[in-house]
Order: structure tokens, then sequence, then C-alpha cells
């Protein structure tokens, strides 16, 4: 429905202003307004405690071994322990599967498909994106040739195949197969699972579809998007339409972004039970809002009631 929409608005209707400029703005308006306004309230989440989710032996004791990526004590390893997981999705590594086998006996094995594949997609969109700063600056940035040589490392075909290109189709492939193949899957999986996948696999298909079939022309895209930078917003004319298709994609992932799962990349980093190191044993953290509470002690009580409890017998701490 989405790419009907983009088609009727721009080839039958001529909305260009609307679907190369209006769009795009609002798009990127309300990613960064809703970005900015979620991280705000995580900001805001009172974290009294430290409450780290780890995996591994809290420091304690001198001789008792610590696990210092697991079960991070400073700051230092939090860090560590951050980029692993933001880089290499360590804790993904950890998947279990669960099966029923003839018993029946629920048996419990690795499974490692899940997280190459997430690597294999992170990884092949992070370049995709950072590649396509070679319409957005001019003079573009060194890493962009870097980056486009190193992916068209095998340089097979006109245009040069991208490793990125294969590589995401296949991750993006088996991450929505499995939803679909595997019942446990399928029953717990909502439209706000499989539609970030429709999404980035036309998003993905249109890309592929511009550079290796339908041609599109490149320095008029590379002005429009200039030109929405530079704040000096300017359509060409004669930019081919599966281009609008990809850009109004792109743009319904940004405002959705805010809305969605996708937010995990910003909230990985302000998740308490990543982003707080484990040193429960070496300080002790006070709940900054406690209110103070009168209390009565045990000394006080027994002067209290020394008489009454001297004539029932009962033991006492001080004569
Ligand atoms: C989430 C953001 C985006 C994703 C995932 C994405 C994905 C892709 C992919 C996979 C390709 C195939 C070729 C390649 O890998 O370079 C492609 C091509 C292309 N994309 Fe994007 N894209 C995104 C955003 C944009 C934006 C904002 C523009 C606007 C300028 C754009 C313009 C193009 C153009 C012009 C091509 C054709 C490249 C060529 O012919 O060499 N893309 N895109």
């Amino acid at each position: 429905m989405l790419i009907v929409l983009a088609i009727l608005g721009v080839e039958v209707a001529n909305l260009y202003m609307l679907f190369g400029v209006i769009i795009p703005y609002a798009a990127i308006a309300g990613f960064l307004t809703g970005i900015i306004l979620q991280v705000v309230k995580w900001a805001r989440s009172p974290v009294p405690f430290r409450i780290p989710t780890v995996a591994g032996q809290q420091k304690s004791l001198p001789w008792i071994k610590n696990s210092k990526l697991e079960s991070p004590h400073s700051f230092l390893g939090v860090i560590g322990r951050m980029i692993l997981e933001v880089f290499l999705f360590r804790s993904l590594f950890r998947n279990t599967k669960a099966e029923l086998k003839n018993g029946p006996t629920l048996v419990y094995g690795s499974s490692k498909y899940l997280w190459l594949a997430a690597l294999a997609f992170h990884w092949s969109l992070l370049i995709i994106v950072l590649r396509h700063f070679r319409y957005f600056t001019e003079p573009v940035f060194a890493f962009v040739p870097f980056l486009q040589n190193l992916d068209g490392f095998f340089q097979v075909g006109i245009p040069i195949i991208y490793i990125t290109n294969i590589v995401i189709v296949v991750a993006l492939s088996f991450l929505l197969i499995r939803r679909i193949i595997d019942p446990k899957l399928k029953y717990i999986s909502l439209s706000s699972d499989y539609f970030p996948l429709f999404l980035l696999i036309s998003i993905v298909i249109t890309g592929i579809l511009m550079r290796y079939f339908t041609k599109v022309d490149i320095v008029s895209i590379k002005e429009l998007a200039m030109g929405l930078f530079s704040l000096q917003p300017v359509v060409p004319e004669g930019i081919g339409i599966m281009f609008f298709i990809h850009l109004f994609l792109v743009c319904v992932l940004l405002i959705y972004f805010p809305f969605s799962k996708l937010l995990h990349m910003p909230g990985v980093f302000l998740s308490p039970t990543r982003n707080l190191a484990n040193n429960n044993r070496m300080k002790r953290h006070i709940n900054p809002w406690n209110y103070p509470v009168r209390i009565h002690t045990y000394e006080e009580y027994e002067d209290e009631f020394r008489d009454k409890m001297k004539a029932a017998g009962i033991p006492l701490e001080k004569e």
C-alpha cells in the first residue's frame, strides 16, 4: 500500500515537492524529536539501585575470582561489555532453543543462527547507510570510497555487486522466514514484528533495483539530497519513480522508528541492566528519596518495658 501510495503520489498526482521535500523533512523532524523525547524520558526515570543483568561472578572477597566482563564492577568494565554488546551482540550469542524430543523430553540447545543473521543484517545496514553518504556531501568523506572498495572487493559484475547487498537480503529473509515457519515464534509475533521487516526488505529491494536494474539519475538524486541537507530544497526533473518509492519507504521507517521496537538502538545505552557497574558489595547504594523513618530500637523498647519484662521473668540484655 505504501509503494502504491508513492507511485500514485508521484506518477499520477505529480506531487514532487510533497514526496521529495515535505515528507523527508517531516520524517527527519519526527525521527529526531521522537528519539530525543524518548531518551529524555528514559534518562529521567529514577534508577536508585544497581540492577545489571550479569552472567558471571560478582566482585566480592579478594580470593574469589570475579568476572570483569560478565559482571563488571567498574565503569571501564561496563564500557567493555557495552562495546561487545553493541558491536558483536554478545548477549544474543547465548541464545538457546527449546525443542520437544521423543520421550517427550524438553531439550535446550545452543542456537547461533539468530545471532549470526542479526549480526549480518545490522552490519550490512550500517555499511550501506555509511556508503550512502556519497549522496549527501561534496566532496565525499574519505571513508566512503574506502567502504565502497571493501564492499565491492570481489569486483563481480557491472556495476560491481556489493557484498552487503547479498548479505542483507539473505539475513532479512532468514529473520522473516524464521518467524513464519517456527510455530512458537509465529504465535508470539505481532504486526509490529513484521512491519519493520517488510519495510526494510522493501527499502533494500528498491535500492538494489535502482542500482542494478532500473537505472536512476544519480546526479539529480545527489542534487536533491544535498539540497535537503543544505536547507535549499530542489526537486530536479527526471529522477526515476523507483527512487521516490525508496525515499518514501525510508521516510516511513524514520517516522515509525520512535514508536516501535526499533528504539532498541538508543535504548541499549540507557538500559540500567546494561549500563551500571555491579558494585553492590563494594559500595552501599542508598535510595536517594528514602524519607526519614521514626524507628524504635530494642534498647529503647527494653528501657520502656524493663519493669514489666523483669516481673514476667523475661531475660533482659541490660539488667
Ligand atoms: C534506512 C535507510 C536506507 C537504506 C537501508 C537503503 C538501502 C539501499 C540499498 C541496499 C541500496 C542498494 C545499493 C547499495 O547498497 O548502495 C540502495 C541504493 C540507493 N539508495 Fe538507499 N537506502 C537508504 C536510504 C536512502 C536515502 C535517504 C537516499 C536518498 C538519497 C537513498 C538513495 C539511494 C540511491 C540513489 C540508490 C542507488 C544507488 C546506485 O545506483 O548506486 N537511500 N539503498
